[in-house]
């Protein structure tokens, strides 16, 4: 989503501003634009489309910022306007003195624009954040105080933010607030950073403040003054950021998401160090903040989560429902939030969420914290609010997700519902330990399958290039694979844009079998276990009305080339965790397909990595 930079300090501004902002590139934009502290007066200079654009239509200006040490840029995710020049940030009050970039969405920005154009303000955008440069000037004209304005500004506004301001009369004052969206401070030597999320800053420093709600950060090349909406000090807290800056590479890959489908070996590997040491021995989960007894008698448990999280929630669901016998809800969190749910302080709550930022997985555990019920939080960034939220949290550590599409986070969310339900289970000793046994021994060796199949990938290219001129694609699974089958068909829409569907395969001859000729592939996920020969014989009914047909299987009857027009096989795996296996080739198909069809990978359109609005 949209992604802030601001700088103070000594060094030349610009390019600080743009390789910030072309490290938050990946969480998807559609605009960009930066205000730079010139001699005279800012400038800005904004561009539609990629960042090049802006780099381009800032080359011959050199001149004008050749001394400039302090500056604000921003990427936008168009959300009140379309991505147009004019609704770019940033963006200015009408004397041109002050400019503001902002994440997040004002939710009562037509109240307030109704009353500044009833005062005069002429608007030129559609934007939401433009209220806030021209409720800002006006506080300023009366306070004649940058800090001050901005927090008798954020007095009267509802809704999320992150904002930078700059101002003519403050030459080397850079003022930054937030409330309900992420904004962090890199601290540097006579230098101070702003930045939405740690990739813009990492390159400079890993010393870092993250600034609460409400809270207000006047940064000067030499100082660093915080208060908090009553005007109290606040002594900031400055901690070490956990990435590396080497992260951010592609490493011989062509696209980030390639990569991270090749790092998922060694995420599997990550998570299971320090919480299983062997088969025999019990795992480890300290994060989880539930005394033993409770966890033994705890018997409603809600997932909440979006998009690829969801389907990894999904995948939870069917896991502590098998090990541990507690009955588990999962709904998606946009959904959760706008309707009665009945829970309480005896329910879990567990949030998934590779960003921890996404807005309706924000509101949705803080609806459920405020009825009293434990959170457990699963997530990629242990640094993010929801993070901050958790009663309990278990960090996935699968290192930063550059490209849009979650690869690497899904498979370390899955591992940790394995980890959390198998842990469960010790505890309500609802498994035989010699089962226990023999699925934490196939646990650790997941990492070997996963390569495997990633070093005969030939064959899954094959099969992608074959079906990536199709309009539609239908993958169809039964059991725990169903959400498998939905994460497949989330990565081909999400990346090639190809219309793909993921359906529970019994349900296909109530409807979508009607969709089926020989135009349309379905791809059947076929892994060995309890509900094999049923979507066997849904594969068979598929086939009976010419679809073509694709089998992803672990499964070694030959009987299976009669019916499948291809087949993609993957190492032998107990059903349980089947999950971890099946997705990596419908990861590689997706990606595969995509890049033939020269997508752009990494950053699809209309997509944002991390979805900060509701
Ligand atoms: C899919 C994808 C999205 C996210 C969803 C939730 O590839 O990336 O569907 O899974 O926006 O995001 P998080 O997990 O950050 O809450």
């Amino acid at each position: 989503m949209c992604g802030i930079v601001g700088y103070v300090g000594n060094k030349s501004v610009v390019d600080i501003l743009l390789d910030g902002l072309e490290q938050l590139e990946y969480r998807g934009y559609d605009s960009s634009g930066i205000a730079v502290m010139c001699e005279e007066d800012i400038k800005v200079y904004k561009a539609v489309g990629k960042l090049q654009n802006l780099r381009d239509k800032l080359k011959g200006h050199e001149t004008e910022f050749n001394n400039s040490t302090m500056g604000i840029g921003h990427i936008r995710w168009a959300t009140h306007g379309a991505p147009t020049l004019l609704n770019a940030h940033p963006h200015t009050c009408n004397c041109g003195n002050l400019v503001v970039v902002h994440n997040g969405i004002i939710e009562n920005y037509k109240e307030l624009r109704k009353s500044l154009e009833d005062a005069g303000c002429i608007f030129r955008s559609q934007t939401d954040t433009e209220t806030i440069a021209h409720l800002v000037a006006r506080k300023y004209a009366q306070c004649k105080d940058l800090t001050e304005a901005v927090r008798l500004a954020s007095e009267e506004i509802e809704g999320a933010y992150a904002l930078c301001v700059m101002h003519n009369d403050c030459k080397n004052k850079l003022v930054i607030t937030k409330r309900n969206a992420p904004l962090l401070i890199g601290i540097g030597d006579s230098e101070y950073f702003a930045a939405s999320d740690v990739p813009a800053i990492i390159k400079h420093t890993n010393k870092a403040v993250y600034l609460e709600d409400n809270q207000i950060a006047t940064l000067t090349p030499d100082s660093m003054e915080i208060i908090d909406i009553d005007k109290n000090n606040i002594t900031p807290k400055v901690e070490v950021l956990p990435w590396e800056p080497v992260a951010l590479s592609k490493m011989g890959y062509k696209h980030f998401m390639l990569k991270e489908i090749h790092e998922q070996p060694d995420v599997i590997r990550n998570i299971l160090v320090g919480r299983l040491h062997a088969p025999d021995e019990e795992i480890i989960l300290n994060e989880v903040n539930l005394n033993k007894e409770r966890l033994r008698h705890l018997n409603r448990i809600q997932i909440i989560a979006c998009g690829t999280s969801l389907h990894a929630a999904m995948v939870g669901k069917y896991l502590i429902e098998s090990f541990c016998g507690i009955a588990v809800d999962v709904e998606a969190s946009s959904e959760y939030i706008y309707r009665k749910t009945v829970t309480d302080e005896h329910t879990l709550v567990i949030g998934v969420s590779q960003s921890g930022e996404t807005a309706d997985t924000l509101t949705a555990i803080r609806q459920a914290k405020a009825k009293g019920s434990h959170i457990l939080i699963i997530t990629n960034r242990p640094d993010s609010a929801m993070a901050r939220e958790a009663d309990s949290l278990i960090p996935v550590n699968a290192g930063i997700e550059v490209s849009v599409a979650a690869t690497k986070s899904y498979i370390a969310q899955l591992m940790a519902f394995y980890l959390l339900s198998l842990y469960m289970a010790e505890i309500k000793d609802s498994i035989a330990s010699s089962t226990l046994t023999s699925l934490k021994t196939e646990l650790m060796i997941l990492p070997q399958k996963i390569e495997q199949i990633l070093a005969h990938k030939e064959n899954i290219q094959t099969v992608a290039r074959a079906y990536a001129n199709t309009k539609d694609f239908i993958y169809i699974a039964r059991g725990i694979n169903y959400p498998t089958a939905l994460e497949g068909a989330l990565k081909l829409k999400e990346i090639s844009y190809i219309n793909a569907t993921g359906y529970p395969a019994g349900e296909l001859k109530h409807g979508p079998i009607a969709m089926l000729d020989e135009t349309m592939p379905v791809l059947s996920i076929l892994m060995n276990g309890s509900v094999y020969d049923k979507l066997l014989s849904n594969s068979e009914e598929a086939k009976a009305r010419n679809a073509r047909m694709i089998a992803l299987t672990n499964s070694k009857d030959e009987k299976l080339n009669e019916l499948f027009e291809h087949i993609i096989r993957v190492p032998d795996v107990q059903e349980l965790f089947s999950p971890i296996i099946a997705v990596i080739p419908l990861q590689l198909i997706a990606y595969y397909i995509a890049e033939f069809l020269g997508k752009d990978v990494d950053q699809p359109r209309n997509l944002a990595k991390s979805v900060t609005v509701e």
